[in-house]
């Protein structure tokens, strides 16, 4: 790819945020370590606050420090520290933005950035539509001049209906192939590597449907809580913070067919038809296959209820495990338990596949030992392959016990992996939206968590229902109990 077609000006609205101190700012340092920043680039930062690009700086810089993969070396902050400038705005009024144009014109001509753009909204969700508004009023976002592209983190909208009219505010302003819904889990360097262990190799695609597959879960657990984030996740609970996007999106890269062709819209064709063939569950269903929890204090840390912004009476959940199936001739009979929490017993991604026992002959039997064969891709913070199977204990009698077949990806290669924002932003740079989510993707899983978030809207669990430390509330375990079946912790 031509340098031209690289170079930009990355506008970040929200430079004050969280987002940008933990992981935008540091992504960059990475790519710059890595060689791979352009030469051409530069970064206006767009806060409400008032301060100086010195002072600003010298805040990113602690944050580099602290978040970055590569240890800082002065020298290579200083390069780039200079591309950096702070740009105070209060972006909910117009009545800025031709200044802003103005003062990002003066950067393009410093910076050599030929005209390309990337508007990058770390902002609350509620100013969304008003910067993308105010970027189209003052003709911002035309790409007949070098490209003009939005990045946009999630959650997008709350339900379908405030998704539609956000797509359709952000339609009016960017095309959907200059549009960047970014999911981050996308980035995860495992999640990419799904594809690749399911197609690229003659041993798992065969046996990945309902003939082998007894069921699979899809667990992605956290040990902190809910931090700084209370006004946000309040809004927001585990259904719209993690099952809509990143947990649906695990779950459409395991089940997904293979695409024609490994370009954008190909992947992104195959992925969004798991997600319409995702079931659609009665409201009994719903309270039987979908398990909601909040953590309660265990004597050491704080419940939710007590945690900051977080109202005494809260009824968001943190927890949830839920039972999906989907309606295709592969998946058809095989259960997915998808699992997310926040104060879990550990930090821990994975894709765990069971493969269905062997045929009942009474000789196997007589092994109580006998497990059946698991498949588990770690995504992190293990990255790799690990699979279960049995084998004959060595000694003069036959005894079969489970032996393990671990490949640890970041002991082996490198524990260094790239940071899921490094590969984005780097993607968003070069134009490709494979690993961002199309409007029809988030369409679908809205459409599946709408009728989930209706059945329990009026009537919650007691809560709380888990302590902090464990592994939610004791009918996530029936869920599975009374499938037969256990979630693994391996
Ligand atoms: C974010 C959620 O998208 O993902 C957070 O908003 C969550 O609540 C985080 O903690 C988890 O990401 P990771 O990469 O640490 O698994």
């Amino acid at each position: 790819m031509k340098a031209e077609q690289l170079s930009n000006l990355m506008v970040i609205f929200g430079g004050t945020g969280d987002l940008t101190h933990r992981k935008l700012i540091p992504a960059l340092y990475n790519l710059l370590n890595e060689g791979i920043l352009p030469d051409a680039f530069a970064v206006v930062s767009v806060g409400r606050r008032n301060k100086t690009s010195e002072e600003y700086r010298e805040e990113l810089k602690k944050s580099v420090q602290q978040y970055s993969r590569f240890s800082m070396e002065q020298e290579k902050w200083e390069v780039l520290a200079q591309k950096i400038h702070y740009y105070p705005l209060d972006f909910r009024q117009g009545e800025g933005y031709t200044s802003l144009d103005d003062y990002l014109k003066k950067m393009e001509k410093q910076y050599g950035t030929k005209g390309n753009r990337m508007y990058y909204l770390a902002v609350a969700p509620e100013y969304f539509e008003v910067i993308v508004d105010h970027l189209h009023a003052y003709e911002m976002t035309d790409s007949s001049e070098g490209w003009k592209r939005v990045v946009i983190e999630k959650p997008f909208g709350r339900d379908l209906q405030s998704a539609r009219y956000l797509n359709k505010k952000i339609t009016h302003a960017f095309t959907e192939q200059n549009t960047y819904r970014i999911d981050h889990y996308l980035g995860k360097e495992m999640l990419q590597n799904i594809m690749v262990i399911r197609f690229a190799n003659a041993f798992f695609e065969p046996i990945w449907n309902n003939k082998f597959i007894d069921h699979i879960q899809i667990s992605s657990s956290e040990t902190l809580g809910v931090e700084e984030r209370g006004g946000y996740y309040e809004k927001a609970g585990v259904l719209r913070d993690m099952i809509q996007n990143h947990m649906l999106q695990l779950l459409a890269l395991t089940a997904m067919e293979p695409p024609v062709r490994l370009d954008t819209e190909s992947i992104r064709d195959e992925k969004v038809k798991i997600l319409k063939g995702l079931r659609k569950m009665s409201v009994e269903e719903i309270r039987s296959n979908v398990i909601l929890g909040q953590y309660g204090s265990n004597g050491e840390k704080k419940g939710y209820r007590q945690e900051n912004r977080i109202s005494p009476t809260s009824d968001t959940e943190t927890f949830m495990a839920l039972k999906v199936q989907i309606e295709n001739f592969r998946w058809g009979g095989v259960p997915f338990y998808i699992r997310t929490g926040k104060r879990l017993p550990k930090k821990s991604t994975e894709i765990i596949v069971q493969f269905k026992s062997i045929p009942e002959i009474l000789y196997w039997k007589e092994f109580e030992n006998l497990k059946p064969n698991l498949l588990v891709i770690r995504i992190q913070p293990m990255e790799g392959i690990f699979m279960q199977f049995n084998a004959k204990k060595p000694g003069t009698e036959t005894q079969i016990i489970p032996v393990q077949m671990d490949f640890c990806q970041n002991c082996e290669i490198g524990s260094n992996s790239p940071e899921a924002y490094e590969r984005l932003l780097y993607d968003v740079m070069k134009g490709d939206s494979t690993l961002f989510t199309r409007w029809d993707e988030v369409e679908y899983s809205w459409r599946f968590i709408d009728t989930i978030a209706k059945a329990w809207e009026r009537e919650k669990p007691l809560f709380p229902n888990y302590d902090a430390g464990t592994w939610g509330p004791k009918e996530a375990d029936e869920l599975l109990r009374k499938d037969g079946r256990k979630w693994w912790i391996l």
